[in-house]
């Protein structure tokens, strides 16, 4: 398993100013197989605890019980050179494309370190050649998006540059906490379509993360359904939808709008 999560629970507040003791995350289990990649979505409301669970996965906060493991080992206890390889084979894509760049830095920079720290690259030319290749992974041009800053590209051209260098880092899994929502929807399909892709040409597991169930559906084998920091629902996407064993799932179910016959999704999904 490159990531697993055991019964893991996480609390914030208490202590003398933290007013009363607050459970964010209760008893929740994902595990990514290692043998064969997954699309895995968690769909939750605002507040259901979807954040924190993607904290956990990057080693961002350690639960208050239970368990966070990569290889079978906890990653508050990975030092050094574990840490840096768990760092580098668990990448996250963020909701806010922008809060992730450094303003200050051309965007090329954004490629070009990563692919030195992690020891993709040997020297700075070998990484300004891998910078230069990423940006048409995600259907961009090297010229239009590399020397410039990342006020001057559009939203979606630095969701697509989050993608880009997230997967330039050959990852195992990749965890994408809300990717399109701060995204035009008219472009939403071409970028999860485009995560889709990417994920499946390169063999990684996908942790979506979503308070939309119809993208869920749209890109996931496996659905997770959130609410108030609980697992209620999981299990295979297409059997979730078909037939959700929990009320609220129902509910979720209830409330998506008729498919939009304008929007191809471009994806299969396997019929049972
Ligand atoms: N750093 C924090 N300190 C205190 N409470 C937090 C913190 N982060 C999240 N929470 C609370 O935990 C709950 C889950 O939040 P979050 O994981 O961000 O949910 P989601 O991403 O699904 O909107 C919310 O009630 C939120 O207010
Ligand atoms: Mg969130």
């Amino acid at each position: 398993m490159p990531v697993e999560l055991r019964g893991a629970r996480v609390e914030f507040g208490g202590g003398l100013f933290g007013g009363p003791r607050k459970a964010a995350l209760v008893g929740v289990d994902l595990a990514l197989p290692a043998e064969e990649p997954r699309i895995i979505a968690v769909v939750g409301e605002s507040g259901s605890g979807k954040t924190t669970l993607t904290r956990l996965l990057l080693g961002l906060l350690r639960p208050t019980a239970g368990s966070a493991l990569w290889r079978g080992r906890e990653l508050s206890s990975l030092g050094g050179e574990d840490w840096r390889a768990y760092r580098r084979e668990v990448q996250a894509v963020f909701q806010d494309p922008f809060g992730s760049f450094n303003p200050v830095y051309r965007v090329d920079r954004m490629l070009v370190l990563p692919a030195l720290t992690f020891g993709l690259a040997r020297d700075e030319q070998e990484a300004r050649a891998l910078a230069t290749t990423a940006p048409a992974a995600v259907g961009l041009r090297p010229a239009d998006t590399l020397g410039r800053f990342p006020h001057q590209l559009s939203g979606g051209q630095r969701q697509r540059l989050m993608v880009a260098r997230a997967v330039m880092l050959r990852p195992r899994v990749l965890v994408a906490d809300e990717p399109v929502s701060m995204v035009d929807a008219s472009l939403r399909a071409a970028i999860l379509e485009s995560l889709w892709q990417l994920t499946r040409e390169a063999g990684l597991s996908l942790v979506y993360i979503t308070h939309d169930l119809a993208t869920a559906y749209a890109i996931a084998d496996e659905i997770l359904v959130m609410r108030h920091g609980e697992v209620v629902e999981r299990g295979d996407a297409v059997a979730v939808i078909r037939r959700p064993s929990h009320p609220y799932t129902r509910e979720l179910i209830a409330a998506l709008p008729p498919p939009d016959p304008t929007v191809d999704w471009g994806l299969e999904k396997a019929e049972e």
